[in-house]
């Protein structure tokens, strides 16, 4: 009977979550701050008024002006929402799967990209990065030639490098590709860069966020935003009542004081640049810039210091056999001032 599951999903290893309790959760890029309280007590009393017999708005469209108006995306754009962002990538994939096409990422890059096109059932195709994790314009192009992707997916800030490739490169890419490019800006709210202000401007570019980085990761809403005449079509995968009931309200609820979340980005970005210099001083460790919310960093023997922090109640990923250009990496993210202060000293005992 296994056997009526295709090969290609019984080679995968299900998406990895390693347990948490107890420990300082530094492995998922969350937000370490909780909402205020108050924000808090106004959510607890409407939460409790929902129609939980009624399915939820098919389509929230206060909630999309929210975030057009939060997000600056422009106004002939058109938006679709997902349970996550991670939603948004099956969507895409799934609209424009066809036998044999081609869907091109770069590695090492979000894993859930090469996941999902296997899911789907298309082609995955991949340019390495150059070792300092930018991107090679040649390569690029030459795998657009090589492979005529149907979608190119970019994460922008990318992780787990952490850095925004070369806008020029990506523009070029738009130029020259008659696929579509998604640029996956689930990072957003770390670094100046984005392609939003381009979108209509570009008629192959799709752009995606979501609030899970910005401190809602327990809300699973991410969007999508391009030109109406493909985000329409994309909007057609879309199952039925996808963002539940409880997440369209916490999200338009929250959104409503989206002040709250920018100071906790704006102060997670300062952590970030702190904690980089702080962990650049310790011997025998390397750390990346990152425009995102955590940080890639290069020790000698990367199982010994996790198992290290591990063991002084600290978790962060372990990426060192993820990918040959990782070797030796592991990721923090970026925690409040305490969490980041006891990272480093265990960081100091376990790299030593
Ligand atoms: C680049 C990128 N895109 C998307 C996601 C998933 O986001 P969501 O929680 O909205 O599904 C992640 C999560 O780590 C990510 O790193």
């Amino acid at each position: 009977v296994r056997d009526c599951i295709r090969e290609e999903i019984r080679a995968l290893t299900a998406y990895a979550v390693a347990p948490s309790e107890g420990l300082v959760k530094l492995d998922a890029m969350e937000n370490p701050y909780l909402l205020p309280y108050d924000l808090q007590q106004e959510l607890s009393a409407k939460l409790a008024a929902l129609h939980f017999n009624r399915y939820p708005d098919p389509s929230p469209e206060a909630l999309k002006s929210l975030l057009r108006k939060n997000m600056g995306i422009p106004n002939e754009a058109s938006v679709v929402l997902g349970n996550g962002s991670d939603e948004l990538i099956q969507m895409i994939m799934l609209a424009a799967a066809r036998p044999g096409s081609v869907m091109l990422g770069v590695e090492p890059s979000f894993i859930m990209f090469r996941m999902i096109a296997t899911f789907v059932g298309m082609r995955y195709e991949s340019v390495t990065l150059n070792p300092d994790f930018t991107l090679s314009r040649d390569a690029l192009l030459s795998a657009v030639t090589r492979h005529q992707p149907a979608v190119v997916f970019l994460a922008y800030p990318n992780n787990p490098t952490g850095n925004c490739f070369d806008a020029a490169i990506l523009n070029e890419l738009l130029d020259e590709t008659t696929g579509l490019v998604v640029v996956d800006e689930a990072y957003f709210p770390f670094t100046d860069h984005s392609f939003l202000p381009q979108l209509m401007s570009r008629p192959n570019l799709l752009v995606m966020r979501t609030l899970s980085k910005l401190g809602l990761a327990g809300v699973r809403l991410g969007f999508l935003s391009g030109p109406p005449s493909i985000v329409e079509e994309i909007d057609k995968v879309r199952l039925p009542y996808n963002i539940s009931a409880p997440d369209q309200l916490v999200a338009t609820e929250v959104l409503s004081h989206a002040e709250v979340l920018r100071k906790q980005a704006h102060l997670i970005r300062q952590d970030r640049d702190e904690l980089a210099s702080m962990m650049s001083e310790i011997s025998g460790v390397e750390v990346f810039s990152s425009e995102a919310n955590f940080l890639l960093f290069r020790v000698n023997d990367a199982r010994r210091v996790f198992d290290g922090l591990l063991h002084r109640g600290i978790l962060v990923k372990d990426l060192s056999r993820a990918h040959p250009l990782l070797s030796g990496c592991l990721r923090v993210t970026v925690g409040t001032p305490d969490e980041n202060q006891s990272f480093l000293s265990a960081l100091r005992e376990s790299a030593s």
